[in-house]
């Protein structure tokens, strides 16, 4: 059954406004002991995350799969892989979410399976022209006898993005196109049985109660007619340069979100799709959220953007143009779980290509953590002053740095591997989070063990420790959700305030001003009228409030 949007249910649009934090369940809490999170372990932490304050929860895949991508590999997209526990684990899990009023997002992966899903192993049985291979893309090599790939596409993690079969006979066969891993074989989407397995995929999470999806590699599906040839930029930036890429936004992709924005309108209670779509301008990311397409786009040109008065202006502008003449809120985000964490990234002074990563020897200073944590607390405090909705990832709460110095025997990155170790890739910012400072693994297993080996200096980040600080990264983000409700930011309307200076930045949101100090001079403001602030401040003895470098403060406007 499929229903036009004038029949879609209505409700609060809840996701304009909301403040969604990212699960990244591998790494969250570990109930089973063996090291790697569990759904029954982010249950047991269900208190503490109504305590920070957010309105939703996004996890990052647990569903079947051989975690040769941590899980973006799925062998069975309708079942939960014994690792993270069971599908009653699952609702038990998501009631209590939402007996406290939490929402929760699945992460859905349609632009590949697993190579172990059973579609993909049907079609390497049944052989070239069969239907089994018409839900993947295998072609005929080029060359003599087809031993070169049928063209030059370049896998995201490094390395082609092709590989060739054995067929049942033994012998060499046909291509597979994957871009990413050679486990993450991509499906064809111009084919009508994929499209229709999606569509009962939706609908078994969205039965049990799931509150939306976050879609991975949302630019992805469609390819190019042809498949022609096609060189990335040199500089490894995986948005792609200002040239159309054959295997990123192409047009026919918003023909599905249509068809699935018409499937999650049959549903109470304004389910949401969320794209994960990296895309080389801000316009070309709000075709993503049309009205009768998806929800929520991450704003990765946000991310992205320089710590520095001139560049958050211009980019806070711009998404807010660009979204706005879409109808759309912008969906702000600092980090997540493929990018250097921000209270590293914003003190890194060097080139660092996105999914880079940063290891003990990446050439150039070592990021100074003080300064990165400063920003980022100072970066947040902008971010959630915002209006429209925002993405925390998991650990940026207790101030969470890039873990640098994990040994090459811990990664586990594929891209590490694919590149023969050039880039250390994601591992640093998946580290199991900290709890209690003198538990086993600091609280986030019951015997100790976690998956990627955490750092000693964890200790001083535990939540327990930072939830008796009232300076603490953690009470910050707590006061920041509680101010923005109050407030109403998430609806509210940006001004922009002049203020005469190239470092300082000023705007108006409801009825709260925002100020954040980029310079090295110190600014004075009225002490009564402080919220809050990114960092604590001196106040003189006329009542005047110091705002130093790189410290973000609300005011009453
Ligand atoms: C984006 C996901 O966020 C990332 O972790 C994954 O490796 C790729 N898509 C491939 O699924």
């Amino acid at each position: 059954m499929s229903t036009s949007p004038e029949h879609a249910a209505t409700g609060s649009e809840w996701w304009r406004t909301a403040v969604i934090y990212q699960i990244y369940p591998r790494s969250f809490a570990d109930a089973s002991g063996d090291g790697i999170g569990d759904l029954p372990g982010i249950e047991s932490r269900m208190d503490a995350l109504a305590q920070l304050g957010v309105d939703a929860l996004w996890l990052s895949p647990f569903m079947v799969s051989p975690q040769r991508d941590a899980g973006y590999d799925v062998a069975d997209y309708r079942d939960v892989d014994p690792l993270f526990g069971s599908l009653a684990d699952f609702d038990a899990m998501l009631a209590a979410a939402h007996e406290r009023g939490i929402k929760l997002i699945v992460d859905l992966v349609p632009n590949h399976s697993s190579s172990d899903h059973a579609w993909f192993q049907a079609a390497l049985a049944a052989g070239p022209g069969s239907i089994e291979r018409a839900r993947y893309i295998f072609r005929d090599g080029k060359g003599e006898n087809g031993e070169l790939p049928p063209n030059n596409w370049e896998s995201v993690f490094g390395g082609r993005a092709w590989t060739r079969v054995t067929e049942a006979d033994g012998t060499p066969g046909q291509w597979y196109l994957h871009i990413f891993d050679s486990s993450q074989p991509d499906f064809d989407w111009s084919n009508e049985e994929v499209r229709e397995e999606f569509r009962s995929v939706l609908r078994f999470w969205l039965d049990r109660g799931a509150d939306g999806f976050r879609v991975d590699v949302a630019h992805g599906l469609v390819k190019a007619e042809g498949l022609p040839d096609y060189t990335p930029p040199a500089d490894g930036d995986s948005m792609g340069g200002h040239e159309p890429v054959p295997y990123w936004g192409q047009e026919g992709v918003h023909e599905i979100y249509r068809d699935w924005h018409n499937v999650l309108a049959e549903y109470e209670g304004d389910r949401v799709l969320c794209a994960e779509a990296w895309l080389p301008t801000l316009d070309e990311t709000a075709l993503w959220v049309r009205s009768d397409e998806m929800h929520q786009a991450f704003n990765f040109l946000y991310m992205y953007a320089g710590w520095n008065a001139d560049a958050q202006r211009e980019v806070i502008t711009e998404s807010l143009r660009a979204f706005n003449s879409v109808g759309a809120p912008s969906t702000w985000v600092l980090s997540n779980h493929d990018v250097v964490r921000h209270a590293t990234r914003l003190a890194v002074e060097f080139e660092n290509a996105q999914g880079a990563g940063i290891g003990p020897n990446t050439p150039g200073p070592r990021p100074d953590a003080a300064l990165g944590l400063r920003r980022a607390r100072a970066a947040t405090t902008l971010m959630l002053a915002l209006p429209g909705s925002a993405y925390l990832y998991q650990g940026e709460e207790l101030g969470l740095p890039e873990v640098i110095d994990l040994p090459d025997e811990a990664r586990q990155d594929p891209s590490f591997f694919r590149t023969n170790g050039e880039r250390y890739g994601r591992d640093g910012c998946r580290v199991p989070i900290p709890w209690e400072p003198d538990a086993p693994a600091f609280g986030f297993s019951t015997t100790g063990e976690s998956w990627l080996p955490q750092p000693p200096e964890f200790v001083e980040y535990a939540r327990s420790v930072e939830e008796k600080d009232d300076a603490s990264t953690l009470e910050l983000y707590k006061n920041l959700l509680t101010e923005r409700r109050a407030h109403g930011l998430g609806s509210g309307t940006l001004t922009w305030k002049e203020t005469g200076s190239a470092t300082l930045l000023s705007l108006t949101n409801a009825d709260v001003e925002v100020v954040v100090n980029f310079g090295a001079d110190e600014l004075l403001v009225d002490a009564a009228r402080v919220i809050l602030s990114s960092e604590p401040l001196l106040v003189t003895a006329e009542n005047q409030a110091k705002v130093p470098t790189d410290v973000t403060v609300w005011l009453h406007a």
